[in-house]
């Protein structure tokens, strides 16, 4: 049921605040004055001491769910002190990489069903490592596979770009990597800090919703080009792939999500007066390493767009890419060539 909405996309953007809301209740606690905020995984608990003894902690997805992976990561890796790499579930396997007893793997998928992500479960399994699921879907393959795991509450996605999954899956990696890092003193600050951040996220994605008609605005002025760049680097070099996947994905755009700190490498090259370029830059560490680059792109040509973003959120790009598919008349919900879950290879 789409209720008011015209497609279920829209109206799952348009519900994250409440999708955000359940994958975190009854997982995060605030406490009353003289109580702390901590973190609780159900699903997790019972493994942690396992996970914090790992060598090292791999993010396995294809996708959308790769790139929530990738978002997750710094904050996994400053919260745990553990190396944590990242892994195309098909790449894995066509290099048939090395799996270790003491290696704990994550699983991320929505569906819980896609055939790459579960080769690479069942390759995981036979070679010792401590499987850990993160789905959206109860009684799935992954969740039933895994050996423990987390699923995300984010309710059901019907639109084939994954949305409300997508930031569901950051917030629940977050949590993760709130209960695998040691609770001490001096953590204390920074981990009260992030669960208040995260409490707070549902209110922040309501503003950020209301950037609805500026980003119609972006969409209109993008209807007929031919290609589109997005360009991240630190907690956003995750926004930038999966905000250029879904501008691929649903409005059959050719685009690119490039690591602003390759933009040398390479990218540089195409940059004239008539790409259309998206810098995605917030006030964190990264911040005047993206303004220096805004004022090269500035060096190179006379027009710019800029999408400003929220930790955690690529709302934004959201609502961007699914302008431009409705303006350029394309099918949001079931895009060409594509399907929900990808069970074949
Ligand atoms: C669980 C209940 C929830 C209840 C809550 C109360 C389920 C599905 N969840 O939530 O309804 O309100 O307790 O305390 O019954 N798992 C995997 N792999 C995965 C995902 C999950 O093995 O990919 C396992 C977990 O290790 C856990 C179980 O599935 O044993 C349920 O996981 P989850 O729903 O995340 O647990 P809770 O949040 O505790
Ligand atoms: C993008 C999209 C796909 C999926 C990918 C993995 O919007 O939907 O890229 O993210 O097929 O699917 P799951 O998460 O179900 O394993």
């Amino acid at each position: 049921n789409k209720g008011k909405y015209e497609h279920y996309m829209q109206k799952e953007i348009h519900e994250q605040p409440e999708s955000l809301t359940t994958s975190m209740r009854g997982r995060l606690i605030r406490g009353g004055s003289s109580k702390k905020k901590s973190v609780l995984l159900g699903g997790l608990k019972d493994h942690l001491k396992t996970i914090r003894r790992s060598r090292r902690i791999v993010f396995i997805g294809c996708g959308t769910s790769y790139n929530a992976a990738l978002a997750a990561r710094p904050i996994l890796e400053e919260l745990s002190d553990i190396p944590v790499m990242m892994e195309i579930a098909s790449d894995l396997l066509d290099r048939q990489a090395p799996v270790y007893r003491d290696d704990t793997i994550i699983f991320v998928s929505q569906s819980g069903e896609t055939a790459d992500t579960l080769n690479a479960l069942e390759y995981a399994r036979e070679n010792g490592a401590l499987c850990v699921g993160i789905t959206n879907t109860v009684g799935s393959a992954i969740a039933r596979n895994t050996h423990c795991g987390v699923h995300i509450n984010a309710g059901s996605e019907i639109g084939v770009a994954s949305t409300k999954a997508y930031t569901s899956q950051i917030v629940v990696l977050a949590m993760v990597a709130l209960a695998i890092g040691a609770d001490t003193v001096s953590t204390k600050q920074r981990r009260e800090g992030i669960i208040e951040s995260l409490l707070n996220l549902p209110g922040k994605i309501r503003e950020v919703l209301k950037l609805d008609e500026q980003m119609k605005d972006l969409a209109r002025s993008l209807i007929s080009e031919q290609s589109l760049v997005m360009f991240g680097r630190g907690y956003n070099y995750a926004t930038a792939l999966e905000g250029a996947l879904k501008v691929k994905e649903v409005a059959l755009m050719h685009s690119e999500g490039i690591l602003a700190g390759e933009m040398k490498h390479g990218l540089l090259a195409l940059v004239d007066e008539n790409l259309p370029i998206v810098v995605i830059t917030t006030r964190d560490q990264c911040f005047s390493k993206q303004q220096s680059v805004i004022q090269q792109l500035k060096a190179k040509r006379s027009t710019d767009s800029y999408v400003y973003r929220r930790r955690c959120s690529n709302l934004p790009l959201q609502l961007l890419a699914y302008h431009l598919t409705v303006l350029r008349g394309y099918n949001v919900d079931q895009p060409r060539n594509l399907a929900k879950s990808v069970t074949t290879e």
